[in-house]
């Protein structure tokens, strides 16, 4: 993958781009040294290097055991317990894979991400006709949303298959003592797998949390490590395309760009842009601070939120992911009566009018004052995405310790909860 930022140079100086690389340079050595905020939560950064052979295959194991007997998996996890996995998953599916059924290769839904009754209700009545096992993720093991979607669909599952069965069709990731879900785990036997200490939920795809789900919906989790495991090489030398992204978004704060908006020109991306908006928002919001993460999936969104972007407020600036090759190839054909006037496309592919799109919208954007980080990826595949998702880790830890905030904390999340479990009684609240 590669990194361009000449779109910012008209926004900044040569000057302030060397200072702020130097900030970076800096900021990653504390990475790490381990000398900078919140170092006890950096087991993250070696992960690509530390997750053993082994350990990838116990995971694949135990997904192609019950891949062969479920036609679906139901993931139950929040926040960084599900957002990585969704995103390589819708990344790397079929855009209508829900509605195809391939062989051994279960659908994979998820639960536990909201509190909507409907959602649940729904979930449910679709269950009662399907094959299926249950994966719940909590690092915690005490979140409230998949604690209770764990609660009512663990008995569904008793029901419908007897305890005995039901315990084989659960896996649980968690904690290695901490929580009711480890407890629970333990008592009941359930197969689990171990989210290190130091690796925080957000920070958490390159272990089971991500890999095992992944495995679930049958992608290549070996490619993914390899792919990170390259790019965690990549950044560990000072000049590296992480600190470019960390230090050029810095800049642009600096400067009142308070909004980033992650671009994308492939549907299969939204999740991914879904996934990166919680690695910034929950690791650089803070103390009054931070960039605002949003996300948009042009064309699409040309339609939507083209027009602000375009000509609103100016304290937005996007960095927008290129992928060169798509998987497969469309050309519009001539048509003799040309009544939709669209025979000066004729011969050209779908994709090369995406890509006249893309760059028509840079130009526009460029014009209407919008700074544009590019970065680009040769195709959507598993190494890729594990390339990807290291540089965004490893570049929001440079750019939180840029801002001089614990990137590895979540104070705020808090807040919410101390209230919810207030208006609701829980014991001790
Ligand atoms: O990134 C984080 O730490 C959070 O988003 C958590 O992943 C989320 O709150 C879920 O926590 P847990 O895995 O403990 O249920």
């Amino acid at each position: 993958m590669q990194i361009n930022i000449s779109n910012i140079k008209s926004f900044t100086s040569e000057t302030e781009i060397k200072e702020f690389k130097q900030k970076a340079i800096k900021t990653n050595k504390l990475l790490h040294t381990k000398d900078g905020k919140g170092n006890d939560f950096l087991g993250w950064i070696n992960l690509p290097n530390t997750i053993t052979d082994n350990e990838l295959s116990d995971i694949e194991n135990t997904a192609k055991e019950l891949q062969s007997k479920i036609d679906i998996m139901v993931v139950i996890g929040i926040g960084g317990s599900y957002l990585g996995a969704k995103a390589v998953i819708e990344a790397l599916s079929d855009n209508f894979s829900m509605l195809k059924n391939e062989k051994n290769k279960p659908k994979v839904l998820f639960a536990g991400q909201n509190l909507s009754e409907d959602y649940l209700y729904e979930l449910r009545e679709l269950l009662k006709e399907r094959s299926y096992a249950l994966t719940i993720i909590s690092k915690s093991g005490t979140t409230t949303e998949p604690a209770v979607a764990f609660r009512i669909l663990r008995k569904d599952l008793e029901e419908k298959y007897g305890k005995e069965d039901a315990k084989k069709r659960i896996i649980a990731i968690t904690d290695k003592e901490k929580g009711a879900l480890k407890q629970l785990a333990n008592e009941n036997g359930y197969k689990t797998y171990i989210i290190p200490d130091d690796v925080g939920g957000r920070f958490s795809v390159l272990t089971p949390v991500g890999l095992f789900p992944i495995a679930i919906a049958g992608y290549d989790i070996k490619k993914i490590v390899e792919g990170a495991k390259n790019m965690a090489k990549e950044t560990s030398n000072p000049n590296n395309i992480a600190e470019t992204y960390a230090a050029s978004r810095n800049i642009l704060y600096n400067k009142n760009y308070t909004n980033e908006i992650l671009v994308n020109y492939n549907p299969k991306l939204t999740f991914l842009a879904e996934w990166w908006k919680q690695l910034y928002g929950e690791s650089e919001g803070k103390e009054g601070k931070g960039v605002f993460p949003a996300s948009v999936s042009f064309t699409t969104d040309l339609h939507s939120m083209g027009q602000y972007i375009q000509d609103g407020k100016r304290n937005i600036f996007e960095t927008v992911i290129s992928v060169e090759k798509t998987k497969y190839k469309i050309v519009l054909e001539k048509n003799k009566a040309n009544l939709d006037n669209l025979n000066y496309l004729a011969g050209k592919r779908i994709e090369e009018i995406n890509k006249s799109a893309e760059l028509g919208t840079t130009m526009a954007h460029k014009d209407g004052k919008v700074p544009i980080i590019n970065i680009s990826i040769p195709e959507i595949n598993e190494y890729y995405l594990g390339e990807l998702i290291y540089f965004f880790e490893k570049a929001c830890g440079i750019s939180g310790y840029i801002l001089d905030v614990n990137p590895f904390d979540q104070p705020g999340v808090e807040a919410y909860k101390k209230n919810m479990f207030q208006i609701l009684k829980k014991p001790g609240y």
